[in-house]
């Protein structure tokens, strides 16, 4: 029996096809010669009966890790308190949206080896000399074979505390045959590192693109082997930057933290207004709703447009929201309020390019859409917190009290949350 392998992804077959079943590319599959039931590294000699060696937890010794700290607060909460030595991240981000800018500046006094395969050693020492990153402590390479990298990095690495590669994309294993970035070779390199942080104690920084197109598919298949998955958002014509971890070995995951991109860098934001434009009015369509990040309370405006749908299937376009839950709160409004917005194409954006995780938003994204439909404008000084069940019913979110009354030191004079409305039923009060 042959296995044939794909160049591409990594997907195994025992027959060979033309087009990889798994991720679609043509040509790419070939025969492992090795592959069989006389190869393999046990084949011909047996290993012998190895009883498992048990100890109680509690004998086990543990290090307390000390945690490297960025110097940047935002990011060293998003973290838990800094990096921890042998931990490797996946910083994940659009392309542009400041990723080699954030890391830059959170290692200024920190001893590190920059891999760089997206630009020259001269453009990285420009802006590193620009934002104040200590020069002396920067080792720089633009050598990208992953053996290569661990060598070297082996034979330094009591000068060195941190190894960026900016991006895993750029670097290659010589063992592999698929083209740079493809799957099999992101998983190679991303294996091999992870295997050399974790015997050696240095944090490896791993800066991946995504574009909101598709092309998650390369670093999101890297998740599961690294310790902290950070994700770098924002849209790139406004300056305000979010970053929050999906994943944290030694952190929680529901801290954020807030920058501003500036011509010196990024700047840390700790204004919970701050993606709130001042305004005397709102146009019919608009709502303020306040949410918790983490501990930390913050307001959004929500934007949504109903209107007559001129297609079979009305459109609903989501951005900022949990797509699903759109739809639920529709059916929500529907069964509800007697509102049937079936023959309206729905918009829905969270205005600065930030995505709401919160469920307290709900209640809000609701109030905007009645506010389209009946096309009647909400007051900015008004608030919405509160998270929509299935029937309706509108629940108590996590510290309601701590942004109720945050949201009033903040100048919102009508708060509604489950504190005074029960049921969406009761906007009919407000709008
Ligand atoms: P960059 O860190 O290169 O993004 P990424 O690594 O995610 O691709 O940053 C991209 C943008 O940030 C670039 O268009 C210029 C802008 N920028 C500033 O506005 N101010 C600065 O101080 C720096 C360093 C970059
Ligand atoms: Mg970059």
């Amino acid at each position: 029996m042959a296995l044939f392998v794909c160049k591409n992804c990594g997907f195994g077959s025992a027959s060979w096809y033309g087009k990889c079943p798994d991720c679609g590319k043509w040509n790419t599959l070939t025969e492992r010669p090795d592959f069989g039931p006389h190869s393999g590294p046990s084949a011909g000699k047996k290993e012998s009966l190895k009883k498992i060696s048990v100890t109680p937890l509690k004998k086990i010794k543990t290090q307390a890790k000390s945690r490297i700290k960025t110097g940047l607060f935002e990011f060293d909460r998003v973290l838990g308190g800094g990096f921890v030595p042998g931990e490797v991240i996946l910083l994940t981000g659009e392309p542009g949206i400041g990723k080699s800018t954030l890391i830059l500046q959170s290692l200024k006094n920190i001893r590190t080896l920059y891999i760089s395969g997206e630009e020259s050693g001269e453009q990285v020492k420009n802006r590193a000399d620009r934002l104040g990153v200590d020069l002396n402590r920067f080792l720089f390479s633009s050598d990208l074979q992953v053996e290569g990298i661990i060598e070297s990095a082996r034979e330094m690495k009591d000068e060195i505390d941190i190894i960026v590669i900016d991006s895993v994309q750029t670097i290659y294993s010589k063992e592999i045959e698929g083209a740079t970035a493809s799957i099999s070779q992101l998983k190679e390199v991303t294996k091999l590192l992870v295997n050399f942080a974790k015997r050696n104690n240095v944090t490896i920084i791993l800066i991946g693109h995504i574009t909101k197109e598709g092309e998650i598919a390369g670093p999101k298949s890297l998740e599961h082997f690294v310790d902290c998955v950070l994700n770098f958002e924002g849209e790139k014509v406004s300056n305000y930057r979010l970053i929050r971890a999906s994943k944290n070995r030694f952190g929680g995951t529901d801290e954020i933290g807030i920058f501003e991109m500036t011509g010196k860098g990024l700047k840390e934001i700790s204004n919970p207004l701050v993606f709130l434009e001042e305004k005397k009015s709102l146009e019919p369509g608009k709502a303020i709703v306040g949410v918790t990040e983490g501990q930390r309370p913050l307001f959004f405006e929500i934007q949504t447009l109903a209107v007559p749908t001129v297609l079979p299937v009305p459109r609903r376009v989501v951005k900022g929201f949990d797509y699903n839950k759109v739809l639920l709160l529709l059916a929500v409004v529907r069964k509800n309020l007697n509102l049937t917005l079936d023959n309206f194409d729905i918009y829905v954006n969270v205005v600065g390019g930030v995505s709401i995780k919160s469920t307290s938003a709900d209640l809000g994204l609701i109030a905007a859409l009645i506010s389209s439909f009946k096309n009647i404008p909400l007051s900015p000084s008004t608030l919405f917190i509160g998270e929509v069940g299935l029937l309706g019913e509108i629940r108590k979110t996590y510290f309601e009290e701590k942004i109720i009354s945050e949201g009033k030191r903040l100048g919102f004079r009508k708060i509604f949350s489950s504190k005074n409305l029960n049921s969406v039923k009761d906007l009919k009060k407000v709008i």
